[in-house]
């Protein structure tokens, strides 16, 4: 819940993906991806981590939390769906939006989650072909 440092991670990303030259679209899509899986982690995931690794051709990210985990997949991958408390709804979180904008901009999306064990994303993004407008 640590709103201060919450969004450092994608920004510094974001940075370092352009300058290294990548497509922007692409740096757009996995900027926005990162941010929301970085925001799930603080509200939903009690803290956990992201590692952004890049390859010839494609990067991959992967969160981890040992956070409550995810009930219902099915249910959190549902636009609106959100169980975001009234104080985190205040701030301008909890439209139930995060997860399908992951889904719609990663090239694909893994998750792995146990209620109470908590909750590992794995994304990818291919940079051999650039993807389309999204
Ligand atoms: N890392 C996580 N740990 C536990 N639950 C999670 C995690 N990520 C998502 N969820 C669950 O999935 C739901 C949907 O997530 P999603 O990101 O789509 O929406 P949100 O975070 O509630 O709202 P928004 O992202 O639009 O601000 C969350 O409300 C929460 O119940
Ligand atoms: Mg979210």
């Amino acid at each position: 819940m640590d709103f201060s440092a919450a969004g450092k991670a994608s920004t510094e990303a974001k940075r370092f993906l352009a300058r290294l030259g990548l497509d922007q679209n692409l740096v757009k899509r996995i900027a926005i991806a990162m941010y929301e899986g970085e925001m799930n982690i603080a509200i939903h995931g009690g803290g956990g981590s992201a590692e952004l690794e890049i390859s010839t051709d494609k990067v991959e990210i992967l969160f981890q939390d040992k956070g409550p985990g995810i009930a219902d997949l099915e249910l959190a991958m549902t636009e609106g769906y959100s169980t975001a408390s009234e104080e985190v709804r205040s701030m301008g979180f909890g439209a139930g939006m995060g997860m399908p904008n992951m889904k719609r901009n990663a090239d694909s999306m893994i998750v792995d989650s146990e209620p109470g064990a908590g909750t590992r994303i794995s994304l990818m993004f291919n940079l051999s072909k650039t993807g389309p407008e999204r």
